[in-house]
């Protein structure tokens, strides 16, 4: 199977945790656009969705399920997204689509994170995929220094030769080269500098449950 075969087997596998009658909270990337072509069979049976990013949010809406502000709703049963890289803790990183702060939000709102990943994305320590952090830009060249001091190199991320622009209007740092061997610890230290918005460890909002897509089917990791 072609990895785009194994993302749209676990888009369609998560159909299974959405829950009739209840908002459903949507993350972002080319996995979770699997997941909402095949929300589309259900969409007469959800009230809506909270989005984590303006592209999850038009898609949702081109195929006619409504978008709620996540103001709007105070309780989200189950919250569907990818990942970058899962270990077998379900502590993630995230950020690779630069949605990471509204998929934190949406997370921390949701009762349950369920995660879809092809095999590739199963790790046994996080690390090797650059860590992705949405910074204030009047602050990345300082958090990178302080990267720096932890072994690691962070690169500003560009699109169109020019520094890419997030939905909330802040720039990424991609962090190569960290050691990550406790998740909890590190999300929370880097949480706390000056500049941070969002460090893309999911470790206090891990995923409860990972549909994996391998060549043998879906593999569910609890
Ligand atoms: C976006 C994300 C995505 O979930 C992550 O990058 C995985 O994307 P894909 O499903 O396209 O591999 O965190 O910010």
């Amino acid at each position: 199977m072609t990895q785009d075969e194994l993302k749209a087997l676990v888009g369609q596998a998560a159909l299974q945790y959405v829950v009739p009658g209840q908002v459903v909270g949507v993350g972002t990337g080319s996995t979770v656009n699997k997941f909402i072509d095949a929300l589309a069979t259900m969409k007469d049976r959800i009230p809506g969705a909270v989005s984590s990013s303006v592209a999850s949010t038009e898609r949702l809406r081109a195929i006619g399920i409504p978008v709620f502000d996540s103001n709007e709703v105070e309780r989200i049963s189950v919250y569907i997204d990818g990942a970058d890289e899962i270990d077998h803790r379900g502590f993630m990183i995230k950020g690779g689509g630069a949605a990471l702060t509204r998929e934190k939000i949406v997370a921390a709102q949701s009762e349950r994170f369920i995660c879809i990943a092809d095999e590739s994305k199963l790790v046994e320590a996080l690390g090797r995929f650059p860590v992705p952090v949405e910074v204030i830009p009047m602050a990345a060249q300082r958090v990178a220094r302080q990267f720096a001091g932890m072994g690691g190199v962070a690169k500003l991320r560009m699109k169109d030769g020019q520094a890419l622009v997030t939905d909330n209007g802040q720039h990424i740092l991609d962090v190569s080269g960290l050691a990550i061997r406790d998740p909890l610890a590190f999300e929370s230290e880097v949480n706390q500098w000056p500049g941070v918005v969002t460090v893309g460890v999911f470790a206090h909002q891990k995923a409860a449950v990972c549909l994996l897509g391998t060549a043998a089917g879906v593999k569910t990791l609890n």
